[in-house]
């Protein structure tokens, strides 16, 4: 092998892993938890959004959801009406899947995302003739900022 040669191969194998790293997280994502209130109807609207979207979903009947978000540290602010655990991270609310995957691609240090109360244009809300936008909110134990922002199932910027 001249340097040239073995230098190339040197940066060739160092390269495998990023490569090799994002078509891992596309084919397997980690099953998702939600904690919902068994007559909720809209949980079970966001439910099948995310099974649509290719997640495998466990779910938790329960009406314990405030002692579960306050357990989890999910701010009063962000609550809303079922709770999620994926990867080690809480997803509070009707998130797109979009911003999860980018949350469990990208592993920002935080609690997690949520979008607040529920807002009628958002997955699993679907109120027909819905326009308004929302904020994805990513929060942590010190802060919180904006994620991603959609109107109904679109991301209009970051
Ligand atoms: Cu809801
Ligand atoms: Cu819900």
């Amino acid at each position: 092998m001249t340097d040239l040669t073995r230098r190339t191969f040197a940066i060739g194998a160092a390269l495998l892993p990023l490569l090799a790293s994002p078509v891992r997280a596309q084919s397997a994502l980690p099953m998702i938890t939600v904690h919902k209130d068994p007559n909720c109807g809209c949980c079970g609207a966001w439910v099948d959004y995310l099974k649509e979207n290719g997640f495998s979903v466990k779910v938790i009947e329960t009406s314990n959801l405030d002692e579960i978000r306050a357990r989890f540290g999910v701010p009063a602010a962000l609550r809303s009406c079922h709770t999620a655990e994926i990867g080690g991270y809480v997803i509070e609310g009707h998130v797109p899947a979009g911003p999860i995957k980018r949350l469990l691609a990208e592993r920002p240090q935080a609690i997690g995302l949520a979008v607040a109360g529920m807002p009628d244009s958002s997955p699993g809300m679907d109120v027909p003739g819905a326009k308004d936008s929302y904020d994805v909110t990513l929060f942590g134990k010190t802060g919180q900022r904006r994620y991603a922002r959609f109107q109904g199932r679109r991301e209009v910027t970051r």
